[in-house]
């Protein structure tokens, strides 16, 4: 039977009735429509909607559909349901009889497809910071197993002064802990329950709103009827988030790209990460990285299809909301995927650190290190700039490095440069140079993976917790 066939004098157009159903992609939402609906039974028995016997068959009812599910993906198979809400009602009324019936009393499917989706995003949070976590280990352990390998740091792609590896590496930690800590802050918005709210206005029966909030783990129930029922802002917010997390994503594997290009050769491509090509047998091509960049499209295009589905909507629930589904669905399904397999790409590459060592020792990186020796001397900045500017030209006139330069040469420039000078230009001094927090000196460094972990092991905790 329908849901609402009641007023119909004609039944639907066949063909807008088959096209107008979610239940293709909404029976994902299964477990949490039966959980919901558990939750919402429980507040009609303590209503005295439902007789204690009602409540225990339509709890059973809805018991034996998860289990029917979980055992039988061909029950899915529905060509009837509308949706997942119309799936539901369909299977307990096949199972306890017109009872069954009775679980639609004083609720709207708009209430329960906001609540499914806050619980389907909330999950998905809860596996993704856990995902996140395991991605920073592997990121972290890189940067522990690198030591005091060195690399050049790059500004506008041209080569700007030396870094540690692990200090490289530091960075996409930040970034990552960064989208762990906005999926964190998105679950503690959604967190409240909209049951109750009815289909725009409340519901009509003395339910209790805060019962079934604590029922299915949320905070505390919506505060506004008509906003909870038209809301999707934890949709949007959510993939918003996953934007970030794809975007960062892209930035990491862009580099990667280009740091195993033979032209860089920093990069060691794992194999097993790796495809050949059908006609070039030398190739080794960088699957894995292309396509994390390429997904990142994906999601950015969910995250604007959301925006522009919901901006032009008047409140509170209009049909349009179905169409956000979709876009959420495969925002969330592409990210989960994506990142067990970024983690071992982190796990399986191998860095080409002699590359990366020599490549860090030349070009001038040390020339900011070179007019530091002369600040430290009294010279302003501008001036010591300048006279280090000269003297790269003059090794650029003679193809060397700022250490071949004779004192003699260099105090042509300024005559403060002393032969102290040059124990200032090796790799280790102008490393240990950057002595802050946040900068690049080896303690500093190792400082900062400790402190990393420790925020690492927060987020793992957290996600746990919430498990
Ligand atoms: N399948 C619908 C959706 O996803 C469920 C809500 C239907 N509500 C309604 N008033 N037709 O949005």
């Amino acid at each position: 039977m329908k849901m609402w066939s009641g007023r119909f004098r004609q039944p639907p157009d066949s063909d807008f009735e088959r096209w107008q159903r979610s239940f293709d992609f909404d029976r994902r939402l299964l477990t949490h429509e039966l959980a919901a609906s558990s939750a919402h039974a429980r507040a009609l028995a303590n209503a005295g909607i439902l007789s204690s016997s009602e409540l225990i068959s339509i709890l059973q009812g809805l018991e034996r559909i998860a289990e029917q599910a979980a055992v039988s993906p061909a029950f899915l198979e529905d060509s009837e349901a509308e949706d997942v809400h119309h799936f539901v009602e369909k299977n307990l009324v096949h199972l306890i009889g017109d009872t069954g019936y009775k679980l639609h009393s004083g609720r709207s499917r708009n209430e329960q497809i906001a609540t499914d989706l806050r619980l389907y995003v909330r999950v998905c949070i809860d596996q993704l910071r856990a995902e996140l976590a395991e991605c920073l280990d592997a990121l972290v352990e890189g940067a522990q197993r690198a030591g005091n390998a060195a690399m050049p740091a790059y500004t506008h792609l041209q080569r700007a002064e030396p870094v540690l590896m692990s200090h490289w590496l530091l960075a996409y930690v930040e970034m990552f802990i960064r989208d762990a800590d906005r999926l964190v802050d998105c679950r503690k918005r959604l967190n409240f329950c909209p049951l109750g709210s009815g289909a725009v206005a409340g519901t009509t029966l003395p339910l209790d709103r805060r019962a079934m909030a604590i029922d299915l783990g949320f905070d505390a129930p919506t505060l506004n009827s008509i906003d909870a029922t038209g809301d999707r802002d934890f949709v949007l917010e959510f993939v918003n988030a996953l934007s970030m997390v794809g975007l960062h994503l892209s930035r990491w594997a862009e580099e990667m790209i280009l740091f195993s290009s033979q032209e860089f050769d920093f990069v060691r491509l794992p194999e097993a990460y790796s495809t050949g090509s059908s006609a070039m047998p030398q190739k080794k091509n960088p699957d894995l990285l292309e396509l994390t960049r390429g997904k990142a499209a994906r999601i950015i295009g969910a995250a604007t299809a959301l925006a522009v589905t919901l901006k032009g909507l008047p409140l509170a629930y209009n049909k349009d909301l179905q169409e956000t589904q979709e876009p959420l669905f495969d925002a969330a399904e592409t990210v989960l995927a994506l990142i067990p397999l970024v983690t071992n790409w982190m796990k399986a590459v191998e860095f080409n650190l002699d590359r990366m060592r020599e490549a860090a020792q030349s070009g001038f990186m040390n020339a900011w290190a070179a007019a530091t020796y002369l600040v430290q001397r009294g010279v302003p900045f501008r001036l010591a700039h300048e006279q280090v500017g000269k003297a790269v030209q003059l090794c650029l006139e003679k193809s060397c490095e700022l250490q071949d330069l004779s004192v003699q040469e260099l105090r042509q420039l300024n005559p403060l440069f002393d032969e102290d000078f040059y124990s200032c230009l090796d790799l280790t001094s102008v490393l240990a140079l950057h002595d802050v927090p946040g900068g690049t000196a080896p303690g500093q460094v190792q400082r900062a993976v400790a402190d990393a972990k420790r925020r690492i092991e927060f987020i793992r905790e957290e996600a746990h917790a919430h498990a």
